[in-house]
């Protein structure tokens, strides 16, 4: 057969269909790793023998050409080979990590970033990424959460989105443009104690209105393939969830696009105990609808005798051979299957950078400001002290699952401020902790007498890049080490202490928080920390970052999150009390019989959606301008935002509904929408938003999604506590 005949229609791909094997048809829906590259014989005798569709973890143009030479002259149907890699926040310019992208709430820069990233990772061959996660993650310790964009369904939505339009492009076979993936489906954000590869158990109606969400928004918008997840929602794994997988996915969504398992999980069905055997797991992974087996082997040597045996229908396994081809057909692999050689990235290196700046000046939230110490005037200081053991590394600052990123392209906030400050302001450094996770010693007090002799001490401290991601959980998500006795001795010396942290996750900072005069918060920001934080220190730019998260006080109150349900016995703060003021040999009662912890409350340190900014706002006159949601229409709402300060700057403009009666119980509050505007100071913007009835659908106790009649709140702020309120109904 000869595929240079191929004319790229679908008749086309079913005519390739007819021509092959069922080992031709097999060996599409493998994907091998291709880590061990030009010297793994058997890598290239698969492919030559037509039993690899597709190969990850190769990245070098050349060895994607030759390999991809011999797939197409030698193997028996010529077809292409699809490279796939983790391109997750960047592939040479790294961008902050997806939690520090969902913090800008600025979803055209990651479509930007996304974008930038494709046509690195194009330019090495790579066709198909994995991204973006879109689990919804409400448990910091897991490590993953670095991946996701936080705990909220509807920014995990509208990142994901923002991040396949990015990848894709507008033409998905155009030059430059890879195809993305969404995942995990579904439920892995919430595995049991944040441990990654945990079991999952999440209830019918979190799992359509919290974790689904993301997912339904994801292919709305013509994600082209769906990761399995490693791990089981309530009992069933994943990877063999045809009730997930073909009901709801393929059936219920109309997904006409590529499922991939994850990484060695068809196999893995065997060690949860759902299969006997890898020939059983082959069976339920294929018909959940599996198309392709990433990395294990059960399809190679399973399905042709499971089809022989007539378990498996010939129908089954052209469905899933027909979803291959048509991914390859789409990312226009039959046209261009080579990696042209004169490929320029399509865009100056310099437009990554910028990008990746801007990004990561806007991923910085500020957590406190007292006595707005910060911005700093450059004028007014001779000296700066950094100390930290985050203040010089290339590496670290990129944070989790950076593969191929160059680490020599970083700028730390070492190297910005001696660029910035050379000729006026003295620069000193002290690194005064080796890691994030070394005790004070000698090098402590070294940085400690230094940090006393400057005008002002910045210390850049937080999580080594290796402590989240992947397998990278933890029981306890404080500042690791010495972290907090080293700040109270830096302030100790009286000076101004700024502390900066970058971390793979939330943290519980509240110890750090009396020894610091101001807390920046960033999530691994990746390639352009520094000129961010040189930026955002003396004012070019005001803070805009508003957490995608609530910052918890302790790991005890996890997981806490603002869209809770209200309970029967909901806490207040007259209705709480703290352990103690329990007199000893208090008799058994129950205290305000609410719902709180006696030690931690019931807050948390910071709310989901809170940052400060250099500006002050003021958000007035709410009001709905038009309700026509009972007739189908629009729900219109203006708010005036005010900018008091004396800075220009961007404020995040959060709108929050509660659907207050409901046939099962709905969250206290809900984001819905949100808008990110510029303000100069003194001036006045107002925001409209036009919310639809499917803003207001839910997942419903009859297992159908409507909206249910009745009266809601809405409330509009800059964070999950905006205050300003207005009531309105939909009627039936
Ligand atoms: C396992 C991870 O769970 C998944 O997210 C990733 O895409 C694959 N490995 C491939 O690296």
């Amino acid at each position: 057969m000869s595929l240079a005949l191929a004319k790229n229609t679908e008749e086309d791909l079913w005519t390739i269909l007819e021509q092959m094997s069922l080992r031709d048809k097999i060996g599409q829906l493998r994907q091998v790793d291709g880590s061990g590259g030009r010297a793994d014989q058997s890598l290239l005798g698969a492919i030559r023998e037509g039993r690899v569709g597709s190969v990850i973890n190769v990245v070098d143009p050349v060895l994607v050409n030759e390999l991809q030479q011999i797939a197409l002259e030698e193997s028996p149907c010529g077809i292409p080979l699809v490279f796939a890699r983790d391109v997750i926040h960047g592939f040479k310019t790294i961008f902050p990590i997806p939690l520090g992208q969902a913090a800008t709430w600025n979803t055209d820069l990651a479509k930007e970033a996304a974008r930038l990233a494709a046509s690195e990772a194009y330019a090495a061959g790579i066709r198909w990424t994995f991204a973006p996660m879109i689990d919804v993650s409400r448990d910091p310790r897991w490590g993953r959460i670095a991946e996701s964009f936080g705990e909220d369904p509807l920014l995990n939505a509208v990142f994901g989105r923002a991040m396949i339009e990015g990848f894709q492009g507008e033409d998905l076979a155009a030059l430059g443009s890879i195809a993305a993936c969404a995942k995990h489906f579904v439920g892995y954000g919430d595995s049991e104690s944040g441990i990654d590869y945990s079991s999952t158990n999440v209830s019918e109606f979190e799992l359509r209105n919290v974790h689904l969400e993301p997912f339904r928004e994801a292919v709305a918008a013509g994600v082209a393939s769906v990761m399995s997840s490693l791990s089981d929602v309530d009992g069933i794994p994943a990877t063999a969830h045809r009730e997930l997988i073909r009901g709801v996915l393929r059936d219920e969504w109309g997904f006409a696009g590529l499922v991939v398992s994850d990484w060695d999980s068809v196999k893995q069905l065997t060690v949860h105990g759902i299969t006997a055997d890898d020939r059983e797991a082959a069976y339920q992974a294929a018909e959940a609808r599996i198309d392709i087996e990433m990395t294990s082997d059960a399809y190679e040597n399973h399905l042709e005798d499971l089809v022989s045996a007539g378990e498996i229908g010939v129908d089954t396994i052209d469905a899933m051979v027909m979803s291959v081809l048509t991914l390859k057909k789409n990312i226009g692999l039959f046209d261009v299957p080579y990696t042209p050689k004169d490929y320029k990235l399509g865009v100056s290196e310099s437009a990554a950078t910028d990008c990746a700046h801007r990004q990561a000046s806007e991923s910085f939230v500020l957590l406190k400001n007292d006595n707005a110490v910060l911005p700093i005037d450059r004028k007014e200081i001779d000296s700066i002290c950094l100390v930290g053991p985050m203040a010089d590394q290339p590496q670290e600052q990129l944070g989790t699952w950076v593969f191929d990123g160059d680490s020599g392209l970083s700028v730390t906030p070492l190297k910005a401020f001696q660029d910035t400050l050379h000729k006026d302001c003295e620069v000193v450094f002290e690194r005064g902790l080796e890691t994030t996770r070394s005790s004070c010693g000698e090098l402590a007090e070294v940085a400690v007498e230094k940090a006393s002799c400057c005008d002002v001490v910045l210390a850049i401290i937080g999580e080594e890049a290796i402590l989240s991601g992947e397998a990278h959980c933890r029981a306890n998500i404080n500042l690791p080490g010495d972290q907090v006795e080293f700040v109270r001795r830096l302030k100790a010396t009286g000076k101004t202490v700024i502390v900066i942290i970058l971390s793979g996750r939330p943290l519980t900072i509240g110890n750090i928080l009396p020894h610091a005069d101001a807390v920046l918060f960033a999530l691994h920001p990746g390639t352009m920390t520094g000129p961010a934080i040189c930026d955002l220190i003396f004012g070019h730019t005001s803070p805009s970052g508003k957490l995608p998260f609530t910052l918890p006080k302790s790991v005890g109150q996890i997981p806490i999150y603002y869209s809770k349900k209200n309970g029967g016995r909901p806490a207040t703060h007259d209705s709480i009390m703290s352990i103690d003021d329990i007199p000893a040999g208090a008799e058994q009662t129950s205290f305000g019989m609410t719902a709180f912890h006696l030690d931690d409350g019931f807050e948390p340190l910071f709310p989901f959606g809170f940052g400060l900014s250099y500006a002050n706002f003021e958000y007035s006159d709410l009001t709905i301008l038009s309700n026509e949601l009972t007739q189908g229409g629009k729900l219109k709402v203006s708010v005036r935002v005010g900018n008091i300060g004396l800075k220009d700057a961007y404020e995040v403009v959060q709108l929050y509904v509660r659907d207050r009666v409901g046939s099962i119980t709905r969250p206290v509050r809900e984001l819905k929408a949100f808008e990110k505007i510029l303000i100069p100071a003194g001036q006045v913007r107002d925001v409209r938003f036009s919310l639809s009835r499917a803003d207001f659908s839910f997942y419903r106790r009859c297992r159908e999604y409507g909206v249910e009649p009745g009266a809601f709140d809405l409330w509009v702020g800059g964070s999950s506590l905006a205050d300003l309120h207005v009531a309105f109904e939909i009627d039936a």
